[in-house]
């Protein structure tokens, strides 16, 4: 499958993009900076240079699925979160569209759901999130919305837990998100999903199973 990663040169983007290499897709990895070309290269990805503060309406052409995990970081006001965490989420829906391809896997977050929730900083992002979401859900693209609680960078040990609500907060390792997602782009069972992501004691597969269904069948 060939996965345009939106954010590749990210935290998660660089473990997703290998992760995908290694299981015998094809990455294509959108990078704003052709700088970091080599290092996608040396992930198994096929670098893209495209800026989603511009005009990316092409960058998916030839691809199936598009993973949405750039952001505009911590440090950036209301703004930024509003052109690239929103509007390039759905810039890239737009393009899907254009581009008859069918498959679109976002990376949230917990709270988009209710942005006013969280501590009043980042109500913006939270709100930013939510807002990319509902214009996904509802564009009747194959989706789904994959949201984390606080990313750590401790090692993933595979065991998550999965749920549409968790009603508990928490954090999860980017490695595990990346590994829920290139799960997620395999198993079309998951296909019309949102659902909260948090480490957890249950193996991926089997947290994924049974949000599904697919464990009763
Ligand atoms: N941090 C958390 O605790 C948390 C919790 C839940 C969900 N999330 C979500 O998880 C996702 C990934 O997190 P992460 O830690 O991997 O983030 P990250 O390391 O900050 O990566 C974000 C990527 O987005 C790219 N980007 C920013 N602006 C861009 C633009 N205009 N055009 C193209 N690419 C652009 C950045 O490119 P450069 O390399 O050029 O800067 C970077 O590679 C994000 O969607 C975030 O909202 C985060």
């Amino acid at each position: 499958m060939k996965v345009l990663i939106a954010g590749s040169h990210g935290n998660i983007g660089r473990r997703l993009t290998r992760l995908l290499a290694e299981a015998g897709h094809e990455p294509v990895a959108m990078i704003r900076d052709a700088s970091q070309a080599e290092e996608l290269r040396e992930l198994g990805g096929e670098p893209l240079v495209a800026d989603l503060a511009g005009d990316v309406s092409d960058a998916p052409e030839g691809c199936d699925a598009i993973v949405f995990t750039a952001g505009a970081g911590p440090g950036s006001g209301p703004e930024p979160k509003q052109v690239i965490d929103r509007g390039g989420a759905e810039k890239l829906v737009a393009a899907a569209e254009a581009h008859g391809l069918r498959r679109y896997v976002m990376v949230s977050t917990v709270r988009a759901d209710d942005p006013t929730s969280g501590p009043e900083h980042m109500v913006p992002y939270f709100e930013a999130k939510g807002q990319a979401d509902a214009t996904l859900a509802a564009s009747g693209l194959d989706h789904t919305i994959v949201r984390p609680g606080r990313l750590t960078d401790e090692p993933g040990d595979g065991h998550v837990a999965i749920a549409p609500k968790l009603e508990r907060g928490g954090s999860v390792t980017r490695d595990d998100v990346a590994a829920v997602v290139a799960a997620c782009l395999e198993r079309p069972d998951t296909i019309g999903w949102t659902f909260e992501l948090l480490d957890g004691d249950t193996p991926i597969t089997e947290a994924l199973d049974a949000l599904t269904g697919a464990a009763d069948q």
